[in-house]
């Protein structure tokens, strides 16, 4: 399933108990400094400053961690407004969204935030352990303890297998496939959708996974897309253009 399955690696460093715990969890190698010095290229996953955070082999400066930020004159108005084009595309009578490619977790967090119930789900070991690190962080962050609130749920698999097993089911189902870059190198690109590509590939299976999301859903499937790319499934009942992005609307039928 990884793409460069093989070439992800848990630093072996002092905190020697909690990389041997993560490399088997993650059924990923261990590696020490030295040995990463001999490597041309691949990931680490270490821990840095309390958080646990994915290093390019090539430059080891600095590693990227799930990170939610929001700003502080925010906080006291949980929940978010649901305005702009993410809200409109998962509709007003919306309550449950399943984020079914969660990957770094930002859109996750933008609809958990929105008040939205969430459920995060995410196929890559790698990537689920990186957004477990971020949502349990989140936790301890003041306005979610005052408000007692708790992150999302994360489910690691395939959607595709877990949807069809889930026990409830959500309003809407929400998907952010990769979708291959309109220029072979975009200077555009920003380094987490870089390195998320490295890590998992291309979701080559998007249509499938869409077609289950639609059979699945209560109500509707919202789909991100880069405003450069066709519709994933042909024309959609409705879509919400940013500067960016579109976001495709499917109704259950
Ligand atoms: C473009 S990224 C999503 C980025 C995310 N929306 C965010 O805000 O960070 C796509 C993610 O979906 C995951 N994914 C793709 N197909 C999947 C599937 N069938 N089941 C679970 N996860 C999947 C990939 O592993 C990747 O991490």
């Amino acid at each position: 399933m990884l793409k460069n399955d093989g070439k992800v690696f848990v630093l072996y460093d002092e905190n020697f108990q909690q990389a041997e715990s993560l490399s088997k969890q993650l059924g990923i190698p261990l590696i020490t400094l030295n040995e990463i010095d001999d490597l041309k290229e691949g990931f680490f996953l270490a821990w840095r400053d309390n958080r646990l955070a994915l290093f390019d082999i090539k430059s080891q400066k600095k590693g990227l961690s799930v990170e939610f930020d929001i700003r502080c004159r925010e906080q006291a108005s949980w929940p978010a407004p649901k305005t702009g084009v993410l809200a409109q595309a998962l509709g007003k009578k919306t309550k449950t969204v399943v984020d079914a490619t969660a990957g770094w977790g930002q859109d996750s967090f933008h609809i958990f935030r929105m008040g939205y119930q969430v459920v995060s789900v995410e196929r890559s070991k790698i990537m689920a352990a990186l957004l477990n690190d971020g949502f349990t962080r989140l936790e301890s962050q003041n306005w979610m303890q005052q408000l007692n609130l708790k992150s999302p749920k994360i489910m690691t698999g395939n959607a595709i297998e877990i949807l069809q097993n889930i026990e409830h089911i959500p309003d809407c189902i929400y998907l952010d496939p990769m979708f291959p870059a309109k220029r072979k190198k975009s200077a555009l690109a920003k380094k987490p959708l870089v390195v998320l590509k490295a890590i998992v590939g291309e979701d080559e299976d998007k249509k499938d996974l869409f077609a289950c999301a639609l059979r699945v859903t209560a109500r509707r499937v919202v789909v991100k897309s880069p405003n450069y790319a066709e519709p994933l499934d042909g024309k959609p009942d409705q879509s919400f253009a940013g500067k960016l992005v579109r976001y495709d609307v499917y109704f259950k039928k």
